[in-house]
């Protein structure tokens, strides 16, 4: 790092030409940027990117954009949480330099046609249900990463599939950015951040913080070398004891590539990953398991 910045006053970007400008600067006087992309509705989980950003680069943007790609026409688009300016208030307290929040013309104009497929990692988990989403994750990410061209980009380990889609396409498409996962921030009782919290009533917030609870205790018997099918079955049906109403998948995954593990006992560095509904809101979680030595 060099010519660490002195001012601490949160700069706004709202197009391309904003954004590159002010990286432009930046790098003229050598500076190194990190960026953390974001879709708004802030909370620690996402100021904890930011000051990972600070601590390993001069320079952190923060971009605010509600993707419509990663969205099915049945989800929640329209009603997704948005509030600039308190997002922006906390970007500042949390020494972000500039925040980018590009117009939907900045990102997808007329005449828009280009999409990002990555195929393996997009199966399975949350590709499963939600089809659509690794592509419009991917697509936006990487726009957002040609817009910014950073040094790093920092993802959060709660969307685990998410981290690992976008190292995928980092690699195979040569782009010059060193991706970094951030972990997961919680609530006290366990719960993950996350900006769809917010949906949950006083009920389903109760049950949503049994969520963390269950898989550490699962996750834990994994790593004494306990067998993953009985752990699996036991913990779905614990789940569901617990008051979720539908459990969308409760997999035992490798930590680096993804591949499932349905039995025996768990080898080498594995990842347990849920997602289940309270009510309508859908929560997901992950934990790493680490191997008996
Ligand atoms: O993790 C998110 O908030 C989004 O998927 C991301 C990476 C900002 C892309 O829209």
């Amino acid at each position: 790092m060099s010519n660490k910045k002195a001012d601490s006053h949160l700069g706004v970007a709202r197009t391309v030409a904003a954004l590159r400008a002010r990286v432009s600067e930046w790098r003229r006087d050598g500076q190194t940027i990190a960026f953390a992309p974001t879709m708004g509705a802030l909370h620690k989980g996402h100021l904890s990117l930011v000051t990972k950003g600070r601590a390993i680069a001069d320079r952190t943007i923060a971009s605010i954009f509600v993707n419509p790609a990663q969205f099915a026409a049945h989800e929640d688009l329209s009603t997704y949480p948005r509030n600039e300016a308190a997002d922006c208030d906390l970007l500042q307290e949390a020494g972000c330099d500039l925040a980018y929040i590009p117009g939907a013309d900045q990102m997808y104009p007329d005449g828009y046609q280009t999409s990002v497929a990555i195929s393996e990692l997009s199966q399975g988990l949350c590709g499963a249900s939600r089809p659509h989403f690794f592509g419009g994750v991917a697509t936006v990410v990487c726009k957002l990463l040609n817009q910014c061209r950073p040094d790093y980009a920092i993802f959060g380990e709660k969307d685990y599939q998410q981290l690992l889609i976008i190292r995928r396409m980092v690699r195979d498409l040569d782009m010059d950015v060193k991706i970094v996962g951030a972990p997961i921030v919680r609530e006290s009782d366990g719960l993950a951040m996350s900006s769809r919290n917010a949906y949950l009533s006083a009920d389903e917030r109760a049950i949503a913080g049994k969520l963390n609870g269950a898989l550490s205790e699962m996750a834990a018997a994994l790593s004494t070398g306990e067998d993953v099918a009985q752990i699996l079955s036991a913990g779905r049906a614990d789940l569901a004891a617990r008051g979720f109403d539908n459990i969308d998948y409760l997999d035992l995954r490798d930590a680096e590539d993804l591949a499932l593990q349905t039995d025996g006992v768990v080898a080498k560095p594995a990842r347990l990953l849920a997602a289940a509904m309270v009510g309508k809101t859908r929560l997901i979680d992950n934990l790493a398991v680490t191997p008996k030595d």
